[in-house]
């Protein structure tokens, strides 16, 4: 018996990267499963390697920060699968490089609206499904981006730390409801996101410096993130519940030092 077996979920971002491997992983542990994003052709390859596998799931192409396609989700779920026990709010754009004095207000809304505002719609509508329905499990990828500086440029870092905040009143404000709310912090994962850092290395032949920073000595892969996801899913992680669960190779372990003066 699979670990989320009679289970409905719904996973967003699901075209590339973690949301791929989080909605596979899902499927295989016996999830019925709504996959969402804006990419339509990736989320076709999604959607028919779970179906290959022998898994329940539909499409839907949408943008996270439409209240509508969100509410729909979940009705989706509703209508298809028979109800709602799992939502993760794990797309995410990672708004460049651009430094703070060249940031401009529009890109803060842009990226807001999908790093903060889809988080925010997913414990919305979800929420309010699950809390009249027996419980659930909603996840949202944050970021160790969110937790210190470091990890990506300010507004992106802002938002993931929004989403650690939102997670821990999203969780008290349904309190005794049966509803979890967690957050995921993942470090250095190679998806389609951190591409360009990846081909640049091996381009310049270095590989094997990604990841050196954390005491894993590399960078993880999107299967390591959505280990996590099927646990904060499945009622193994029953009494988990407002956490930001990082997931970094443990990279916000530790003060910066300098390797072998200082252990
Ligand atoms: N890769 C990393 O190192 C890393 C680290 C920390 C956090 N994250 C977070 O993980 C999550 C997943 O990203 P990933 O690394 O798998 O990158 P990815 O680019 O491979 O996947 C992100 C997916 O989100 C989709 N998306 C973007 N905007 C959307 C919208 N408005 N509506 C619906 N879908 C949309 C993209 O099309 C893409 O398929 C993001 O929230 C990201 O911020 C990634």
């Amino acid at each position: 018996m699979g670990r989320l077996e009679n289970k409905r979920a719904v996973v967003t971002g699901a075209a590339s990267g973690i949301g791929r491997a989080s909605a596979i992983a899902f499927a295989e542990q016996g999830a019925r499963v709504v996959v969402c994003d804006v990419e339509a052709t990736g989320l076709g390859e999604t959607t028919e390697l779970i179906r290959d596998a022998g898994g329940q799931v539909r499409s839907v192409v949408g943008s996270v920060s439409d209240p509508e396609l969100v509410e729909d989700l979940v009705q989706q779920s509703v209508r298809e699968h028979g109800g709602l026990d799992v939502f993760f709010a794990n797309a995410g754009v990672s708004g460049g490089l651009t430094q703070l004095f060249d940031l401009q207000v529009e890109d803060w809304l842009s990226l807001l609206k999908v790093n903060l505002i889809g988080p925010f719609l997913a414990i919305k509508h979800a929420g309010r499904y699950m809390r009249e329905n027996g419980g659930g499990s909603i996840i949202c990828t944050a970021s160790v981006a969110g937790i210190r500086s470091g990890a990506g440029s300010t507004h992106y870092s802002a938002s993931k730390a929004a989403v650690i905040n939102l997670v821990q009143t999203a969780a008290c404000q349904l309190t005794g409801t049966g509803v979890r709310v967690n957050a995921i912090c993942p470090g250095l994962i190679e998806t389609g996101m951190t591409q360009p850092l990846f081909d640049y290395a091996r381009a310049a032949g270095k590989e094997k410096k990604i990841g050196q920073l954390n005491p894993t000595r590399r960078a993880g892969q999107p299967q390591e993130i959505a280990h996590m996801a099927l646990f904060l899913a499945s009622d193994e992680s029953s009494y988990v519940n407002g956490q930001a669960c990082v997931v970094d190779g443990g990279l916000s372990a530790s003060h910066p030092f300098v390797p072998g003066k200082l252990a």
